[in-house]
C-alpha cells in the first residue's frame, strides 16, 4: 500500500512537470484525469497524515503511560508539529474546493468532504501551545488526584483506581460515602473551573472559523443528520418510561438499607449510594437490588480469583471470543507492549482506553485491570475498539473511524452482551450451576438494567450540559447548578449530603469533562448495540422472535461465523459510507432504533410494574430540598465569546485525535 502510494507520488511530479513545459498541448481527458489527480492527492495526503499521527501517537502513549514533565513536552511538541502539518494540508485540500464536487467517484468525493472540515486560518503558535497546555492540565489534573482516608487522614494517597472505585462499591457508611464523593470533587473539577473557562473560549472560536455557530454543533457533525438532537431526545423518550420504573425500585431497595433521612419516598436519590463515582452505573451495588435473593446471580469476582485468573487470561478470554466469531485476532505487536495493569513505580493516565498508532501494524490498550467481571466487560469494550482498528486498517486515514462515534462504542460491547449471559459463563466455566427459570431470568435483567438503562440518562446530560454550555444557554456563573438541574430532571439524582455551590465544578470530576471528549457517542451505542445484537442472534440462529425459547437475553453469539462475518462486513467499511448504509446492510433498518433495547428488557419491565404498583411505589420523582446554590432565576442567554484568542486548529486535532486514535471506556 505505502509502496504504491510512493510511486504513484512520483508519477504525479514527472507529469506535473511535463505539464508545465507543454502548454500548447490539447484538452487533456478531462474527468478521468480529474480523477487520478484527486487519488494522487488523496494518497499522499493519507500516507503523509499516517506517518505524522505514528509519531505523535507514540509519543501520547509514553506520556499517557508515564507522567512526567520530560514526556508531557515531548507529547505537545509532537502534536504541535502533526497541527501544522493537518493546516498545510488542510490547505491542499481547500484548493480542490471547486473542483472535487465535479469528481465522478462518490469515495474520492466524501473523502474531500471529510477532509475539508478541519479548515482553519492562520495558526498562531503561541496560542496554539496555550490550549494545547490547557488541555493536558486539565487531564492532569485528573489523573493525578488523589484523597486522604476516611479515618486516617495521614494517609492521603487514595486513587481513583483501585482504591476509590473499590471503597465505592463495599462501603455503606453514609458518612464515608459524602466524605470520599465530596473530597474526588475538591480535588478535580473544583480545581479546573478557571482552565475550563479558558477552554470553552477557544473551542467556540475554533468552532466559529469552521463555519459552525459554537463547538456543539462541530462535536455533532459526524452523526451527519440535521435532526441529530431531536433524534437523541425522542429515543430517550421511548426509553425514560423503564428507567422510572427502575428508579422507584432501587430507591425501594435503597431505603431498606439506609434511613429515611438519607432516601425519601418521592425524592431523588442521592449521588453517592450506587457504588459509582458519577451514579452513572448502579451495577455495582447490585447486591442489594436482588429481586429473588435466594436465586442469587453468583459472584463471578469471587470465581475469577478462586480459578486463579490473571489479567491477561481475561484478555486470551476475549480474545478467543472474537476469533470464534472469525472476527481478527490481536496481532503480536499489541501483546507485547499492551498496558493491562497499573504499574505501580510511575503516575499513569489509569482511564481504560484502546489506541490505534495509525501504522497498520501497533494497537494498543491501556488498561488498570482488576480481576472483576466488570473489568472483564471492560477488557471486550476495548477489544471492540482494536477489532474496529484491525477491520479498516486497509482504508485512507480519513474513513479509518466508526461509522459514527456510537458504532466505535458499541462493538465490544455487542460481543459483552452474549459473553455476560449465564449461558456463556457457564460454557467457559465461570458459573458453576446453570439453572433456567422466570426468577434467575429476572435478576439476570435487573443486573443488566443497573448498567444498560441506568448509563442512559447520564449519557444524555453529559453532552447536553457541554452543548448548552457551547452555545451560551449555560452561562459560566451557573455552570454548577445548570448540572445539577439535569442530574435531577434527567436521573433523578442529587447531591448527597448538602447542596452544591457555583465554588464547585462537579461535570470536572467526570473524565470525559477534562479530556475533552463529546460523550453522547455511548448513549447511540447503549442503543445501537442491542440493535446489532439483535441481527447478530438472528444470524447466528440463536434469537427467534416468534420462538418464547429463544429470548433476545439470553442470546449468546459464541462460534458463529454467519454473525462474525456480517459484523465485519460493517466494521471493513469505516467511515467510508453514511452510517445508515453500514447499519442497513447487517440490521435492515436505516435507523438507530429502541425497540431493540426495549425488547431485550421487555420481561423486566413487566416485571417491575407489577412489583411497583405492589408496593405503591411513587413512579418519578419531586424536588425536596435545594441542590445547588447560586442558579439564576433568570436566562442570560449571552454567549462567552472569546474574541481576544487567536483560532488554534490544535482543537480540531484533539477531537480527531479522540475519534480515531484513542477510543476511551464510558
Ligand atoms: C518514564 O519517562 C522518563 C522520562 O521522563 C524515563 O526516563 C523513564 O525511563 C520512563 N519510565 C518508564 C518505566 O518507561
Ligand atoms: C472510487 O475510488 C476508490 C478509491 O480510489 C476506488 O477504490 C473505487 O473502486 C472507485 N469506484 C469506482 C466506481 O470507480
Ligand atoms: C473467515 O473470514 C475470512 C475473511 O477474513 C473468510 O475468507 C473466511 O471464509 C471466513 N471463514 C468462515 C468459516 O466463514
Ligand atoms: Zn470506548
Amino acid at each position: 500500500m505505502r509502496s504504491i502510494s510512493s510511486s504513484v507520488h512520483a508519477f504525479l511530479i514527472i507529469v506535473a512537470l511535463l505539464e508545465s513545459t507543454d502548454t500548447t498541448s490539447v484538452e487533456l481527458p478531462g474527468s478521468s484525469d480529474l480523477e487520478s489527480k484527486a487519488r494522487s492527492l488523496l494518497d499522499d495526503l493519507s500516507k503523509q497524515s499516517s506517518e505524522k499521527c505514528t509519531e505523535s501517537v507514540f509519543a501520547s502513549w509514553a506520556y499517557y503511560t508515564n507522567i512526567t514533565d520530560e514526556n508531557k513536552e515531548k507529547m505537545l511538541e509532537l502534536n504541535l508539529e502533526f497541527s501544522k502539518w493537518e493546516k498545510g494540508a488542510w490547505k491542499q485540500v481547500m484548493e480542490w474546493k471547486d473542483r472535487w464536487p465535479q469528481l465522478k467517484n462518490d469515495t474520492l468525493k466524501r473523502e474531500f468532504k471529510l477532509l475539508s472540515i478541519l479548515g482553519t486560518s492562520a495558526l498562531d503558535e503561541a496560542d496554539l501551545e496555550k490550549f494545547n497546555h490547557i488541555n493536558v492540565d486539565m487531564t492532569s489534573i485528573y489523573s493525578k488526584a488523589k484523597i486522604c482516608d476516611f479515618k486516617d487522614k495521614t494517609k492521603c494517597d487514595l486513587k481513583l483506581e483501585p482504591e476509590i472505585k473499590k471503597l465505592l462499591t463495599k462501603s455503606r457508611n453514609v458518612d464515608e460515602l459524602n466524605y470520599v464523593w465530596t473530597e474526588w470533587r475538591d480535588q478535580t473539577g473544583k480545581k479546573m473551573r478557571e482552565l475550563y473557562k479558558q477552554f470553552v473560549k477557544l473551542s467556540n472560536k475554533a468552532a466559529k472559523l469552521n463555519g459552525f455557530d459554537n463547538m456543539g454543533d462541530m462535536w455533532i457533525m459526524p452523526y451527519e443528520s440535521d435532526t441529530f438532537r431531536q433524534d437523541v431526545d425522542d429515543l430517550w423518550t421511548q426509553l425514560k418510561p423503564l428507567y422510572r420504573q427502575i428508579h422507584a425500585y432501587v430507591r425501594r431497595k435503597l431505603r431498606e438499607v439506609y434511613s429515611k433521612d438519607v432516601i425519601s419516598k418521592r425524592g431523588p436519590i442521592p449521588a453517592n449510594l450506587m457504588g459509582n463515582m458519577w451514579a452513572q452505573s448502579w451495577s455495582e451495588v447490585s447486591d442489594l437490588m436482588v429481586p429473588y435473593p435466594k436465586k442469587s446471580f453468583p459472584d463471578i469476582d469471587a470465581e475469577l480469583k478462586a480459578q486463579g485468573y490473571t489479567t491477561l487470561q481475561m484478555f486470551e478470554l476475549s480474545d478467543e471470543y472474537f476469533k470464534s466469531l472469525n472476527l481478527t485476532e490481536m496481532p503480536e505487536p499489541f501483546w507485547k507492549h499492551s498496558m493491562i495493569e497499573r504499574p505501580d513505580d510511575r503516575d499513569v493516565v489509569c482511564h481504560a482506553s484502546a489506541w490505534d498508532f495509525c501504522n497498520g501494524v501497533d494497537f494498543r490498550i491501556k488498561q488498570c485491570t482488576s480481576l472483576t467481571m466488570k473489568d472483564l466487560i471492560t477488557v471486550h469494550h476495548e477489544m471492540g475498539h482494536i477489532q474496529y482498528y484491525l477491520q479498516y486498517k486497509h482504508l485512507p486515514a480519513v474513513f479509518r473511524a466508526g461509522a459514527n462515534p456510537g458504532f466505535h462504542e458499541a462493538v465490544g460491547d455487542t460481543l459483552a452482551l452474549s459473553v455476560s449471559t449465564p449461558k456463556h459463563l457457564h460454557k467457559i466455566g465461570l458459573l458453576k450451576e446453570l439453572h433456567k427459570d422466570k426468577e434467575v431470568d429476572i435478576n439476570y435483567l435487573m443486573k443488566m438494567a443497573l448498567d444498560k438503562i441506568v448509563f442512559l440518562p447520564f449519557s444524555v446530560l453529559m453532552d447536553r450540559w457541554r452543548w448548552d454550555v457551547f452555545s451560551g444557554k449555560n452561562h459560566e456563573d451557573n455552570w454548577n447548578c445548570a448540572w445539577w438541574k439535569l442530574r435531577y430532571e434527567l436521573q433523578g439524582i442529587k447531591p448527597p449530603h448538602q447542596a452544591r455551590t457555583e465554588n464547585d465544578f462537579d461535570p470536572g470530576a467526570k473524565y470525559h469533562i477534562p479530556a475533552n471528549v463529546p460523550y453522547v457517542r455511548y448513549f447511540i451505542s447503549f442503543v445501537l448495540q442491542f440493535q446489532f445484537h439483535k441481527a447478530l442472534c438472528g444470524l447466528a440462529d440463536q434469537y427467534d422472535p416468534q420462538d418464547p425459547s429463544k429470548p433476545l437475553h439470553q442470546c449468546d453469539i459464541y462460534q458463529s461465523t454467519t454473525a462474525g462475518n456480517a459484523f465485519a462486513d460493517l466494521l471493513k467499511l469505516g467511515s467510508s459510507k453514511h452510517w445508515s448504509v453500514a447499519l442497513k446492510a447487517l440490521t435492515g433498518e436505516d435507523k438507530i432504533d429502541a425497540s431493540a433495547i426495549k425488547e431485550y428488557f421487555k420481561p423486566l419491565e413487566e416485571w417491575l410494574i407489577e412489583d411497583n404498583t405492589k408496593h405503591g411505589e411513587f413512579i418519578g420523582w419531586e424536588k425536596d430540598g435545594d441542590y445547588c446554590i447560586g442558579e439564576k432565576t433568570d436566562d442570560d442567554p449571552s454567549p462567552s465569546g472569546g474574541q481576544s484568542l487567536l483560532f488554534s486548529s490544535w482543537y480540531i486535532l484533539v477531537l480527531i485525535f479522540t475519534l480515531c486514535f484513542q477510543s476511551l471506556v464510558r
